[in-house]
């Protein structure tokens, strides 16, 4: 079969309204946390992405009954007749948050087998302190042969002190510690919107989690947790702020609908840095931009920093800034490959380790280029609106695993944008 690519003819001035998807992040993490109700479950503004269909066939693998409407984005899962706690190593390599299986069946089942998930297109994500935490918890983790494989006959709470600000770490501890006797104490927890959700769901169900979006978070278990109404994820802030910067790249008009402004301050304050202009309503971002942008430094930090999933498109955008930007990527060690995919579209770029020197160019040109990673596949479409002529972006695989219907937003805000497979 030939290999799908996507085609944008760029310099279309992106304009209207537009409505944001729920958020993959959460929805990784919330749908394994619907393992631990003993009553069915119903998960509600889940995104109709890649990643959500490996989690469904997981969650079915495992033996859950499972409906997903993904038109409207409601799942209902129902773990009672989950009879297995394995992972196959095939639905492990097609998504990461896969390790979120092994907190979710641990604490439901006393034991999980979960092969590890190994590096990646952005660099080494190791899971150390996932697994340091559930060993905190009286859990047996051994790593041998590429697999976690973990066990318990009960999990206890305590102190688990995490080595660095890790997002996984943190919510995999977390749905470890929801049904441990007594309570767990997270410390140097993360603080992204997504642990505060998956706090709200987890205690929607019965468990008390204490301080989620603070840097320590207390979970005190409990023996049942039983689903009571459905739970709605948040809306994703990451594809909030792709078409926040979307809207500024193409010196566009457009109000993007559904999302939670407040958590999108680090991005915010850098658009206005570079002359875009943002208005912020209850639950709507207006973002608008008429001139040149000017060229900005911004390091990728934990929330509320700037989000290293935003830093990709963000470069994008200051391929054609005014000037010479720097951009220091602190969380992971490579990604920046989409930059070298942005020089055969003209710019202007020098990358020594973790920093990413951008020389403004007036004008980007359509070439043919590859995604390596999601981010890296938003980032290739932003330039790709940017550009003069077609762009021919291959690996859209990797964008259908975040985005939904990218296309079908960026179409209905004015970009020319299409498949093909010829
Ligand atoms: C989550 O990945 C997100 N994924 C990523 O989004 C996001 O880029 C990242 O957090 C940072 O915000 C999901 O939520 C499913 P980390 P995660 O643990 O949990 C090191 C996207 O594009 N570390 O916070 O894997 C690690 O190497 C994706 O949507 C350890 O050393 O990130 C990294 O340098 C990509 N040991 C840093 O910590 C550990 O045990 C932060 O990683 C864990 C992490």
């Amino acid at each position: 079969m030939a290999e799908e690519r996507m085609l944008i003819t760029g310099g279309q001035r992106l304009e209207g309204t537009v409505r944001v998807s729920g958020g993959k992040n959460t929805s990784v993490a919330i749908i394994p946390a619907a393992i631990l109700s003993q009553t069915p479950c119903i998960i509600e503004n889940l995104p109709n992405i890649e990643d959500v269909t490996v989690s469904v066939e997981t969650l079915r693998h495992l033996g859950a009954k499972v409906i997903w409407e993904p038109r409207d984005g409601i799942m209902q899962v129902d773990a009672s007749t989950i009879n297995r706690t394995d992972v196959p190593l095939e639905l492990c390599r097609r998504m990461r948050a896969s390790s979120y299986y092994i907190g979710a069946l641990l604490a439901r089942f006393g034991k999980a087998s979960v092969p590890l998930p190994g590096g990646c297109n952005i660099g080494r994500r190791p899971i150390d302190q996932h697994i340091k935490g559930m060993r905190v918890l009286g859990a047996d983790v051994d790593t041998a042969h590429g697999t976690v494989v973990a066990q318990a006959d009960h999990l206890t709470g305590g102190d688990v002190f995490m080595d660095m600000v890790t997002v996984g770490g943190t919510i995999n501890v977390m749905l470890a510690a929801s049904c441990a006797q007594g309570t767990t104490t997270i410390y140097n927890a993360a603080k992204e919107p997504h642990i505060v959700d998956l706090a709200n769901f987890l205690n929607s169900m019965g468990c008390k989690v204490k301080g989620a979006g603070t840097d320590v978070i207390r979970v005190r278990g409990v023996e049942k947790m039983t689903s009571r109404r459905p739970y709605a994820v948040i809306p994703d802030q990451i594809e909030t702020g792709t078409l926040m910067i979307a809207a500024a790249a193409t010196h566009g008009d457009v109000t993007i609908c559904g999302c939670i402004p407040t958590h999108m301050e680090a991005l915010t304050a850098k658009l206005l840095e570079m002359g875009a202009r943002v208005e912020e309503k209850d639950d709507a971002i207006r973002v608008r931009s008429l001139g040149a942008h000017r060229a900005i430094t911004f390091k990728t930090q934990v929330y509320p920093g700037f989000p290293t999933d935003l830093q990709q498109p963000m470069s994008a955008l200051l391929c054609t800034a005014t000037g010479t930007s720097t951009v220091v990527e602190y969380i992971f060690e490579s990604r920046f490959r989409h930059l070298a995919e942005m020089e055969r579209m003209g710019a202007r770029v020098r990358v020594l380790e973790q920093t990413a020197v951008i020389e403004g160019v007036p004008q980007l040109h359509g070439a043919a280029v590859e995604a390596s990673d999601l981010r890296a596949g938003a980032a290739l479409v932003i330039a790709g609106l940017m550009a003069q002529g077609t762009t021919e972006i291959s690996n859209t695989h990797f964008i259908d695993r975040g985005y939904e219907h990218l296309e079908d937003k960026l179409s209905s805000l004015g970009a020319i944008i299409s498949r093909t497979t010829d």
